[in-house]
């Protein structure tokens, strides 16, 4: 019978390493983010742009320039001299070439076209992030699509049209835009992960241990990437149905 530590090709080895890691800090890696002009875009750079070079991606490079010096100065009257990293921005083709890390800042409606666009681009051992989560507002509250449409999860979507499923890290569902855009407040929150490869996990776990007050949760490979992706809407409806602000999750 399959313990959980065989199922998706995982074996006791994974889980050991991953329960025994202690999280380093890694080296300044270039961030590209993908549809980074968005909400969520500028959080992830305020929060890496301390030691890291992020690079904010549009559809229009001077879209992406405009957000990024808006950003800077953000995190310069912020971080005055504790910042060693850079933001930059450029059109999301050029931003996908020259990435470490790649993260995918965008709808669910837009994957397949964008991950076609950049798919070419991507350098071998580029890692993609995909926060994103499928969600539709309907008269019941917010919905999971890929339940309620019979879709596949965003995860899997990213992992099809892109050429290493190995590369690809699901992470960052629950983490509310306002709060991660707060970089006054340490979050006081865990985000869950899934992924194929012990290293490209552990990478991105690094990032996100770096970013004050954020937990990784490991919860196993990429097709179970659905089980974090269908926390949004849940979250969603909570905030609205009980006057919550902001809600994000944490594991005690
Ligand atoms: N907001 C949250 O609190 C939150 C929390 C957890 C997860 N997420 C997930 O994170 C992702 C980003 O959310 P967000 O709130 O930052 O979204 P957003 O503010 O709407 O930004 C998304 C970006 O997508 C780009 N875009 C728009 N139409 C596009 C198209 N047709 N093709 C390619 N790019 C397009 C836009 O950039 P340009 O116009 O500059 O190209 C835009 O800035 C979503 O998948 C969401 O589910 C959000």
């Amino acid at each position: 019978m399959d313990t959980y530590a065989s199922v998706g090709g995982f074996t006791d080895e994974f889980f050991n390493n991953f329960n025994n890691h202690t999280f380093s800090e890694p080296s300044r890696m270039k961030i590209g983010l993908i549809g980074g002009t968005g909400g969520m875009g500028e959080g992830y750079a305020l929060r890496w742009s301390v030691r890291h070079d992020v690079i904010v991606g549009s559809r229009e490079a001077q879209k992406a320039a405009e957000a990024a010096r808006n950003y800077t100065k953000i995190a310069i009257e912020s971080y005055g001299s504790r910042m060693t990293g850079s933001i930059t921005g450029d059109e999301n083709l050029v931003v996908s070439r020259s990435s470490d890390i790649l993260l995918l800042s965008i709808h669910y409606e837009h994957i397949a076209e964008m991950c076609a666009q950049i798919s070419k681009q991507l350098r071998d051992d580029c890692i993609v992030i995909s926060p994103i989560a499928p969600m539709a507002r309907t008269g019941a509250g917010f919905v999971y699509i890929p339940l309620e449409q019979g879709k596949k999860a965003a995860a899997e979507i990213v992992a099809d049209n892109l050429r290493h499923r190995s590369r690809v890290v699901s992470a960052f569902h629950t983490i509310p835009e306002a709060r991660l855009k707060n970089i006054k407040e340490s979050l006081d929150l865990d985000t869950f992960v899934c992924g194929d490869d012990w290293d490209t996990v552990t990478k991105v776990n690094n990032l996100i241990s770096e970013i004050p007050g954020l937990r990784a949760i490991y919860l196993g490979p990429l097709s179970i990437a659905y089980q974090a992706e269908i926390l949004t809407p849940m979250l969603l409806n909570s905030a609205s149905r009980n006057k919550i602000k902001n809600p994000g999750i944490k594991i005690l």
